[in-house]
């Protein structure tokens, strides 16, 4: 008898680990089991960035901290318990990662819906894609692939090892991508991202004290001021965001330049590049390697091609699978495992 509770135990154990592994991602995987469930998604990050467009950055930032670490596994959003307080979001390379409660709203309205069918990991590959589409006025647009199940771990010390950091030379984040099968290529559009959003001015400090080859010193000095004004306080991303004071005084001539939607996600991050006016070191880098410099003109020459790359490249990204022989399971919420 026990041998057959132990042998059945088994059995159903390997179907769930093949079913982590084989579930195919599909287009419109939902139709059936939650129909509608791409527009409950839709509908509620529209109405997070009506009301402030920073939560649509941070979605974009969260589709790569989670395909990176694990697969697109919503390994990311697991919160520090007693048994596992190092979670993925304690490592310091995820500072700054935001839309946790937003995507706990998300996942409240559709287990409403289909209660235990949509994963979370799939709800935050939907939401950043709304999130692109709409911080974009929908020129980076793509269908979303679905069918992925929540994993059961979180280590801060995998995020530690698998992201790459703002200090990185370009050898370190060719590498960094290579470990993930990106390419060159691939590392220039996806840093595109860095148009839009925030970051504090820890991952920056070495842009400080940056040579003039590396930073226009009249951005170096914008940086400076703003950075000397609190233990370690965040500035935008792209410089087009800047409040117009600081501009005028640092840099009058970027002046016209200043955007009046922030947050607006386009290929200006490659036109600031070559201008030696971005915030990370790992962005600078991209113009000390020919292939990756080529492509950053590239994408400054021509904005719609980075609009149709990056959404590919966004595709690429939500098809990392979790580790070989992985688990996965549908959470009950976003932050927890479901008990076993
Ligand atoms: C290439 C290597 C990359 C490095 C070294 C890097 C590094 C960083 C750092 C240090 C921050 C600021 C964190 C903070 O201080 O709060 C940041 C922000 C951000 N990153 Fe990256 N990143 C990289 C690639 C990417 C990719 C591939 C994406 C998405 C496709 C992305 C999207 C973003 C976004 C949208 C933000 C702003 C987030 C917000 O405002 O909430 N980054 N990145």
């Amino acid at each position: 008898m026990m041998r057959t509770v132990a042998a059945v135990a088994v059995a159903v154990l390997l179907a769930a680990a093949v079913a982590a592994e084989a579930s195919e991602l599909k287009v419109g995987y939902y139709d059936k089991s939650c129909r509608g469930v791409e527009n409950v998604v839709k509908w509620h990050v529209a109405r997070a960035i009506k009301a402030n467009r920073k939560s649509g950055a941070a979605l974009v930032r969260l589709i790569f901290h989670d395909c990176f670490v694990r697969g697109c596994d919503a390994s990311v959003l697991l919160d520090p318990t007693p048994e596992n307080p190092d979670t993925e979001k304690t490592a310091p390379i995820n500072i700054g990662l935001a839309a946790f409660d937003l995507l706990d709203d998300i996942k409240s309205a559709v287990e409403d819906r289909c209660p235990g069918v949509v994963s979370c990991a799939d709800i935050l590959i939907f939401a950043a894609r709304d999130a692109a589409s709409l911080l974009s006025n929908g020129h980076v647009h793509f269908d979303a692939l679905a069918g992925r199940l929540d994993g059961m771990h979180s280590h801060a010390a995998e995020a530690q090892q698998d992201l790459p950091d703002s200090t990185f030379t370009i050898a370190e984040l060719i590498q960094n991508f290579k470990r993930k099968n990106f390419t060159i290529e691939e590392l220039v559009i996806l840093s595109g991202a860095h148009a839009v959003g925030v970051g504090h001015c820890s991952s920056l400090r070495a842009r400080l004290t940056a040579p003039a080859d590396q930073i226009l010193p009249a951005y170096r000095g914008l940086l400076a001021g703003k950075c000397a004004k609190g233990p370690d306080p965040i500035v935008p991303n792209n410089i087009r965001d800047e409040d117009a004071g600081a501009v005028a005084a640092a840099i009058p001539g970027f002046l016209p330049k200043l955007r009046k939607v922030k947050d607006f996600l386009d290929n200006s991050y490659y036109h600031n590049n070559l201008a030696r006016i971005v915030t990370f070191n790992s962005d600078w880098q991209l113009l000390t390697e020919k292939e990756a410099r080529g492509h950053v003109h590239e994408y400054a020459d021509n904005g719609t091609l980075w609009d149709e790359d990056f959404s590919d490249s966004l595709v690429k990204l939500s098809k990392l699978p979790m580790p070989h022989g992985s688990k996965g399971e549908i959470r009950k919420m976003c932050r927890f495992v479901n008990h076993h």
